[in-house]
């Protein structure tokens, strides 16, 4: 049987991470095998180039950035990514390209041209089958990181970006929803955890029985 690739995208504070996991848990507890990986940070030599890129001590050229999270990006194709979609197993990744679209694209005003182009080198074409963008305000994702942080200043280099910045990315992500709607199904996060796990698990679940990795429902 294929591998099968989903991702998880959306701006920081949005839930993604929390809904990986919960999906993950519930997806094992019905006997599946799933991969569970994170970009940046999916391979020992990219968690060393996470720390880098979200020391919030650390000034990093926009070029250095782009370039540090295609290098991560590469070595996760390579390593993790192609490997486990040649074993046929489910692999659901914690961001991908698309953030490199919104971030580094919109957020740092490199061109489509360029960003498509870095893109496809630390690829080599993979995409995503299927992406869940979770979807809030750049307000609520912002009252969510001081939260995490109690009450500081956002956490991470990038979580420290002002409100402009997380509205391109925002915008742009939204954008690229409405160009790939078959690909990218749209989360909406403003209600409970319960209730949003709820939505993930209705797209996923028919999803991956569409994909022969589950049977039944029940899953
Ligand atoms: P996260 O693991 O909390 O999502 O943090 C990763 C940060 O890195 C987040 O702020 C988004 C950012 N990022 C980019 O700017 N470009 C990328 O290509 C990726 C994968 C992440």
């Amino acid at each position: 049987m294929a591998g099968t690739f989903i991702t998880f995208e959306g701006i920081d504070g949005s839930g993604k991470s929390t809904h990986l996991r919960l999906l993950a848990d519930f997806l094992r507890s019905g006997g599946l095998d799933v991969v569970l990986t994170r970009e940046p940070g999916g391979t020992p030599v990219g968690n060393r180039l996470r720390a880098a890129l979200l020391d919030a001590s650390e000034e990093v050229d926009p070029l250095t950035e782009l370039l540090v999270f295609a290098a991560d990006r590469a070595q996760h194709v390579r390593r993790v990514l192609r490997p486990a979609i040649e074993e046929g197993r489910v692999i659901i990744s914690d961001r991908y390209a698309d953030a490199t679209v919104a971030y580094q694209g919109a957020g740092r005003g490199f061109s489509a041209e360029l960003i498509s182009e870095i893109i496809a080198l630390a690829t080599e074409g993979l995409r995503p089958e299927l992406t869940l963008l979770f979807n809030l305000s750049v307000a609520e994702s912002n009252t969510r990181t001081r939260r995490r942080t109690n009450g500081q200043q956002a956490g991470d280099r990038l979580d420290a970006e002002t409100a402009e910045f997380h509205t391109r990315v925002r915008d742009a992500y939204l954008r690229l929803a409405e160009t790939e709607p078959d690909r990218i199904k749209v989360i909406e996060t403003n209600r409970s955890v319960e209730e949003t796990q709820e939505c993930v698990r209705k797209v996923i679940v028919p999803f991956l029985i569409g994909r022969g990795h589950i049977r039944n429902a029940n899953c």
